[in-house]
């Protein structure tokens, strides 16, 4: 496994413009990035997979990120079997706020207890503090404008629905 790949995992329902400033900024850390969409089995969730998927490709096709940067999904098995495949000793998370950490802490010792893999967390930009794809999921259900947490892409797609397509 390599330190120099690394995987950002997530649910991604919807990406949003937080998820991007991370994967941007991983990209430039990193010799290979992994975004992965992981399957949720306790997240009924709002948008298909593939839809996710897409949504994500088109999102960081068009902020032109540098580097090898490969979308992908995952939903069999455990993230740090998805990492061991690809080669990828890294995991990175955005943290918000403490919350986050609290959240995060236990998925990242047991990582590391499971394949050996690291943990990195990045500090959100304080202008995505409050951004999050519950509230995108929230306001774009009741019908309000999302278009500043999220990337154009997904705006758009958010804007053409209706809640019924979710
Ligand atoms: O965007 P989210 O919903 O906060 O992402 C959470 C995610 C998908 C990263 C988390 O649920 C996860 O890591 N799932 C993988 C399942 C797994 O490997 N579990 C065992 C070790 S924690």
């Amino acid at each position: 496994m390599s330190n120099r790949i690394a995987v950002v995992p997530g649910s991604f329902d919807p990406p949003t413009l937080g998820h991007l400033d991370i994967i941007r900024r991983a990209a430039g850390l990193y010799d290979e990035l992994h975004v992965l969409v992981v399957h949720n089995p306790d997240k009924e969730g709002m948008l298909p997979l593939a839809l996710r998927l897409r949504l994500l490709e088109q999102s960081i096709a068009d902020a032109e990120l540098p580097g090898k940067i490969v979308v992908g999904s995952w939903s069999v098995g455990l993230l740090v079997d998805y990492a061991e495949e690809v080669g990828a000793g890294v995991l990175v998370k955005g943290i918000r706020a403490q919350q986050d950490v609290s959240y995060e802490t236990p998925m990242a010792v047991v990582n590391n207890h499971l394949a050996g893999v690291e943990t990195v967390f990045l500090l959100a930009d304080p202008a995505n503090s409050v951004v999050s794809s519950s509230l995108v999921r929230q306001v774009a259900g009741l019908g309000g404008d999302v278009s500043p947490y999220v990337p154009g892409a997904v705006a758009r797609y958010l804007d053409q629905s209706t809640p019924s397509d979710f």
